[in-house]
């Protein structure tokens, strides 16, 4: 893995990262790098297997600096366990990077708590998840969250009348609804942050378009995406450690500022080295802000604030 030219990323020692879905993907790229850095990183993975292989391979890199940690955002108790762990293990959060990911399954399907899987695991579980690590966060001197939206918000809309996607799925339409939310959910942490003094620095990232098993693992490697992403790969898609470079960048940037999104510089923010995105106005609008959080936390039945 080589970073962006340029790219000067300081010593992370003392610093707790957290990554979900870091065995595979972007989510590993960072993981690695911020583990070669000095950083403490847990890796929070649904596959003891996949979990296990990444571990290996960061250990092998930076030996001692990452542990497995079992996360299955598609199932609430899986969110909570992880979650109780992390607190009597005590320390703090530094930086809890919500990567992980799900993409267009051609057939709808749900999580353990029968939410819609995309909504589920992309926004839902790293809301939950928040939620419930956020005193641990705020125990860091310089906290930061990040979360991992996609070009696709750009097409999003929120379904308020059936976020769901129970009156018809439609997959990319759910994909990026999910991706639309978790930038609407990195805008009004960053007010909500900023307005109570939570000293928590909220920010965003996405990785263009990166070669992982994204693709794979939804529409699934025959599928028409998978073929036409194969056909325009020469043109606008990058490797995945790139891919991964905006999120590393959000998490060390010392000019950061609340609601800050990063993503690649090139055409359509494709590819290339990491800076500051593009942010459409309907993730920076304060009412959807507001309405999105009051559904998530009556769907997760958590309410994301600092104390009891
Ligand atoms: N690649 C792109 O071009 C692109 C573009 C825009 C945004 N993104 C976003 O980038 C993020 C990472 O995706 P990627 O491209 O690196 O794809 P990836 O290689 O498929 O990685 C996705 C990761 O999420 C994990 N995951 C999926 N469902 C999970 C669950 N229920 N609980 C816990 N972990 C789960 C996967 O674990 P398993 O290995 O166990 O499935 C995997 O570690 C996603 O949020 C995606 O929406 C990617």
């Amino acid at each position: 893995m080589s970073l962006w030219p340029g790219a000067q990323i300081s010593d992370l020692s003392g610093q707790t990262i957290v990554v979900t879905g870091a065995n595979s993907g972007i989510g590993f790229y960072a993981a690695l790098e911020f583990a070669r850095a000095g950083a403490e990183v847990v890796l929070a993975c649904r596959s003891a297997e996949r979990g296990g292989k990444a571990l290996a391979e960061i250990e092998a890199a930076a030996p001692g600096r990452a542990r497995l940690e079992m996360l299955d955002l598609a199932d609430f108790a899986s969110v909570h366990d992880f979650a109780a762990r992390l607190k009597t293990r005590g320390g703090k959060i530094d930086i809890l990077l919500n990567n992980a990911g799900v993409m267009a399954p051609p057939m709808r399907q749900t999580t353990a708590q029968d939410f819609e899987l995309q909504l589920g695991v992309n926004f839902l579980g790293h809301f939950l998840l928040t939620a419930l690590l956020l005193e641990q966060v705020m125990n860091a001197p310089a906290p930061r969250i990040i979360q991992v939206s996609s070009v696709a918000h750009r097409q999003g809309r929120m379904a308020w009348e059936d976020l769901q996607s129970e009156r018809g799925y439609k997959a990319w339409n759910a994909y990026r609804q999910s991706k639309l939310a978790m930038l609407i959910f990195a805008q009004e942490l960053a007010r909500r942050s900023a307005k109570g003094g939570w000293g928590v620095l909220s920010l965003a990232a996405h990785p263009g378009i990166a070669a992982t098993e994204l693709v794979a693992n939804g529409p699934g490697r025959n599928s028409l995406i998978a073929r036409l992403q194969k056909l325009a790969a020469p043109f606008i898609q990058q490797p995945g450690d790139a891919g991964a470079w905006p999120l590393i960048l959000a998490g060390i940037d010392p000019g950061a500022v609340q609601g800050g999104y990063y993503g690649p510089q090139g055409w359509q923010e494709c590819r290339g080295r990491p800076g500051p995105g593009k942010i459409e106005p309907k993730a920076m609008d304060a009412e959807a802000g507001q309405r999105l959080w009051e559904s998530a936390e009556l769907l997760t039945g958590i309410c994301l604030k600092p104390g009891p």
